[in-house]
């Protein structure tokens, strides 16, 4: 390790801060819960018993992906096969993206005679016929006909592969993990096929699990997908942090490093943070780079904080004001005056519309993935604090009837 004589190293340099999608904070903190959780399926599924797979929902930056990533490593270096995949809504790429990792995970696998099992069922399932299937007559199909018999052929294709190889690995004590990232948006038939196919195998005692993440509407989006959806996974939400955790996420980095916060600056930047992990990478960072003592004080937090909140609106806010056409800024503008939830007709009240009226603008908000709806008639914004940050720039450009009109 490094030198630890505390004020010998080059502060700035070392910042071990860093606020960013998917980036690996310096201290997973808080998430010990979900860490066993993931330890127990893995030895149970050395074991031979089954397990339900696990949905996490939670708003952007609250640390999904970087969870998921954690326990893909915990899950492969427990000796299962893992696979991650970020959705996005167009089948046939999800398709291609599920059958190229799997097929990377079998690589991956370091027992060479499991591997070459494994690779027997792969070649098996792509040299499989599934005329029967369809029936055999020979139609030519074109365009988006043929795309759809491809889609239809890669959900029973898929399905026979993750039986396969679930077979195998299980003989092993193994099993096969499949990480999806951003669940929400995955079209609805690779969805439908995910959720059918581990049904199937928990039917046949088979070592398969899910692991999926994604905004707070997921487990609705997944329910609406199959009913039984509801019973098949363990559900978590992935939440604000509690104060202590916090400041492990703090003090914890600068330890490790020879350095610590004052308990003023750390009362500061816990108070700062609101629980939310994205401003402990943004705050943390902001405050070490005004740091010119050890320990550092409030006045480093302090210089910090305009800096930090400036960051915080390029980084998070400002991109997603902007992807917004002028009738869903004033719509996002109605939001932020109302609070931080809200329903739609108290959105329609104030903008002096009927909410049929706005309905497409706020499916198009929807879409952009700025807001989503937690339940029927109600809107909330995806991102923790954006509705703060509208109120304090108001970035308002025009009213609503002269776009409108
Ligand atoms: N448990 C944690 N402790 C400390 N920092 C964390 C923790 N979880 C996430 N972070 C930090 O918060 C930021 C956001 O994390 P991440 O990208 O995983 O969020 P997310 O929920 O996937 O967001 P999005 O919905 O936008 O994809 C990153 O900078 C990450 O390092
Ligand atoms: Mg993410």
């Amino acid at each position: 390790m490094m030198e630890t004589d505390a004020g010998t190293l080059p502060l700035h340099a070392l910042n071990p801060f860093m606020p960013g999608a998917g980036k690996q904070p310096p201290e997973l903190v808080g998430r010990a819960q979900d860490l066993s959780l993931m330890e127990r399926m893995t030895t149970r599924t050395k074991l031979g018993l089954l397990d339900r797979g696990v949905i996490y929902s939670g708003l952007r930056g609250m640390g999904k992906t970087v969870l998921l990533l954690k326990l893909g490593a915990m899950a492969a270096e427990a000796g299962m096969a893992t696979v991650q995949i970020e959705a996005n809504g167009d089948a046939e790429a999800e398709y291609d993206e599920l059958f190229r990792e799997i097929s990377l995970a079998v690589m991956r696998v370091r027992k060479a005679d499991l591997r070459r099992r494994l690779s027997d069922v792969f070649a098996h399932v792509e040299s499989i016929s599934l005329d029967f299937v369809f029936g055999s007559a020979k139609v030519e199909l074109g365009g988006e006909a043929a795309t759809k018999r491809g889609v239809q052929t890669s959900s029973y294709r898929l399905e026979l592969l993750i039986e396969g190889l679930s077979e195998e690995l299980g003989k092993e004590g193994s099993g096969l993990f499949l990480f999806v990232d951003e669940f929400q948006d995955m079209s609805v038939e690779v969805m439908a096929t995910l959720i059918v196919v581990q049904h199937k195998m928990g039917q046949r005692n088979l070592p398969f699990y899910i692991i999926g993440a994604g905004l707070p509407n997921l487990p609705g989006v997944l329910t609406k997908s199959r009913s039984y959806a509801e019973r098949l996974f363990e559900y978590r939400v992935i939440g604000r942090l509690d104060d202590a955790a916090v400041a492990d996420g703090f003090q914890k980095p600068a330890n490790e490093l020879g350095y610590a916060f004052d308990d003023e600056a750390l009362s500061r930047l816990v108070e700062l943070s609101t629980g939310y992990p994205y401003f402990i990478q943004a705050y943390g960072k902001a405050a070490w780079d005004a740091a010119d003592s050890n320990p550092i004080t409030v006045a480093a937090v302090r210089r910090g904080e305009p800096v930090a909140r400036a960051e915080l609106d390029r980084g998070l806010y400002i991109s997603r004001w902007q992807r917004a056409t002028p009738l869903g800024r004033e719509y996002l503008a109605a939001m932020a005056a109302i609070g931080e939830s809200c329903t739609s007709a108290q959105v329609a009240k104030r903008l002096n519309r009927s909410a049929s009226d706005l309905s497409s603008i706020r499916l198009s908000l929807i879409e952009l993935g700025l807001i989503y709806a937690p339940e029927r008639g109600r809107v909330s914004f995806t991102v923790p604090g954006m509705d703060e940050f509208i109120r304090r720039s108001e970035p308002v450009e025009n009213q609503l009837h002269d776009s409108a009109a």
